[in-house]
């Protein structure tokens, strides 16, 4: 009977962890065609170099502007002093429309209007770790 059982879970569990993983990774694949708006002024990967914009490398649950070597406006400092982080939350919200969300900000991207498109390109954010840099 145990073994019944333990044979049916694992049918059961392997399905929706595949499901899960899948969703995951085409959401991050997704996120990475929409990232190339982000390129003209962003790198992220092993060989990335701040352009326009920082590194990204890490970025998503870090405290904001803290890449030491990068030159962040005066209001992401503050931000960043205040102790806002990016969670995926804030990154929601930033991105879509930079200049509400930090008012004075040298990022001048009007911001990715669709939800999901930011959801996706946070998600692809997110395979990037800062060791990666
Ligand atoms: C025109 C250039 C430009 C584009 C396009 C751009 N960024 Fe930026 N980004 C910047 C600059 C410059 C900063 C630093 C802002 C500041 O100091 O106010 C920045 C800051 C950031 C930060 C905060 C980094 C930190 O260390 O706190 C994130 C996250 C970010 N950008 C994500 C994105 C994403 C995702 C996209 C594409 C959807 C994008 N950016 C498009 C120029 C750009």
């Amino acid at each position: 009977m145990n073994r019944i059982l333990t044979a049916v879970c694992a049918f059961v569990t392997l399905p929706v962890m595949a499901v899960a993983d899948s969703s995951d990774q085409e959401a991050a694949a997704a996120g990475e065609r929409i990232f190339r708006k982000c390129q003209a002024c962003h790198m992220v990967g092993a060989d990335a170099v701040h352009k326009t914009g920082p590194v990204l490398n890490g970025v998503v649950g870090r405290p904001v502007a803290v890449v030491q070597d990068f030159g962040y406006s005066d209001t992401l400092r503050a931000l960043g002093a205040e102790g806002k982080v990016w969670t995926p939350e804030e990154l929601m919200e930033f991105l879509a429309k930079p200049k509400d969300y930090a008012k004075g900000t040298k990022m001048t991207f009007a911001g990715l209007r669709k939800e999901e498109e930011r959801a996706h390109v946070i998600a692809y954010l997110a395979t990037f770790i800062a060791e990666d840099g």
